[in-house]
């Protein structure tokens, strides 16, 4: 078994954007510039942006961060998202979800221009990704993919699960997985909560994505011998054990399961921090003009 190591790939990758980065300020008089707007003040998100911010600054990005309290209005973030959609010198703008329920997801996706959508969610970039076109991919599949080709995972022909079916991983991961491209060119199937004989469909695959959501959904009856596990649970429990009061637990019972496979990600240290190198590399294309 080796580890799928999300911390030094993800070091390894922002350096690169570092040096990027540099050159872009150098010739264009500014550096990358995202913006995320967070709403409300759920624990995990709050990590979440705030660990995009610093790895802005650690790359040497610009970073703003639009607070809002959870009694925002949709049109007042709405205007905000025009406002910054007319900003020549933000590159990106992500809007964190999950949104507080009287406000409209999908409504907020689509006002976020999608030449800034630099999470990938916006239905241009999801639909250019159907077609192999060039646009902002997911940042949690774009990152899986990064951790693929830095391990020279082989990937076609070979029998891919995705667990789980959400717009932000699970279903552009199974597009990804199974387009003809590296790594890609897998038979992909994609199980969620109504699917009948789940476990004997995980126990045939070759590389298993879970992103369920569920701690330890993953067991290790279901895992065939040598298969390569990616593991997107970010499942937090308070726990007394850590400074943070918080333990996080992937989506894979990972003592059981990681004997058997010949390539797993841990949490934390795996797919999480490929997330947020997903993110950089989008807004640096986005600030470069690469994409559109
Ligand atoms: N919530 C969980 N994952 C994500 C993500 O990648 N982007 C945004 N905006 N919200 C999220």
């Amino acid at each position: 078994m080796q580890l799928l190591d999300g911390k030094l790939v993800s070091e390894k990758i922002k350096a690169e954007i570092e040096i990027e980065a540099a050159e872009f300020l150098n010739q264009s008089g500014r550096k990358p510039h995202l913006a995320a707007i967070l709403v409300g003040n759920d624990g995990g998100s709050e990590t979440y942006v705030a660990s995009k911010m610093k790895n802005c600054e650690k790359v040497g990005f610009k970073s703003s961060l639009y607070r809002y309290d959870s009694s925002v209005t949709e049109e007042e973030l709405i205007n905000k998202i025009i406002e910054i959609n007319a900003d020549a010198e933000t590159d990106g703008l992500i809007v964190q979800l999950p949104l507080p329920k009287h406000i409209d997801p999908d409504r907020i996706t689509e006002t976020i221009d999608h030449k800034k959508d630099v999470d990938g969610f916006h239905p241009i970039n999801l639909g250019r990704m159907l077609r192999n076109l060039p646009c902002f991919l997911p940042a949690t599949p774009y990152g899986i993919l990064m951790l693929l080709k830095e391990y020279k995972i082989e990937t076609s022909g070979k029998n891919c699960v995705v667990i789980g079916r959400s717009n932000i991983v699970g279903s552009p991961m199974s597009v990804l997985m199974s387009r003809n491209d590296y790594p890609g060119n897998c038979t992909v199937t994609l199980v969620h909560s109504k699917t009948q004989n789940l476990k004997k469909i995980v126990q045939e695959a070759d590389i298993i994505i879970a992103a369920i959501g569920k701690k330890n959904f993953v067991t290790a009856d279901m895992v065939k011998d040598g298969a390569v596990i990616l593991d997107v649970g970010i499942n937090r429990e308070t726990s007394t054990e850590t400074k943070s009061g918080f333990k996080l637990y992937g989506d894979v019972d990972f003592e059981h399961v990681a004997p058997k496979t010949s390539f797993i990600t841990p949490v934390p240290g795996g797919v999480g921090l490929m997330t947020i190198v997903g993110l950089l590399k989008n807004t640096l294309a986005s600030a470069k003009k690469e994409i559109y």
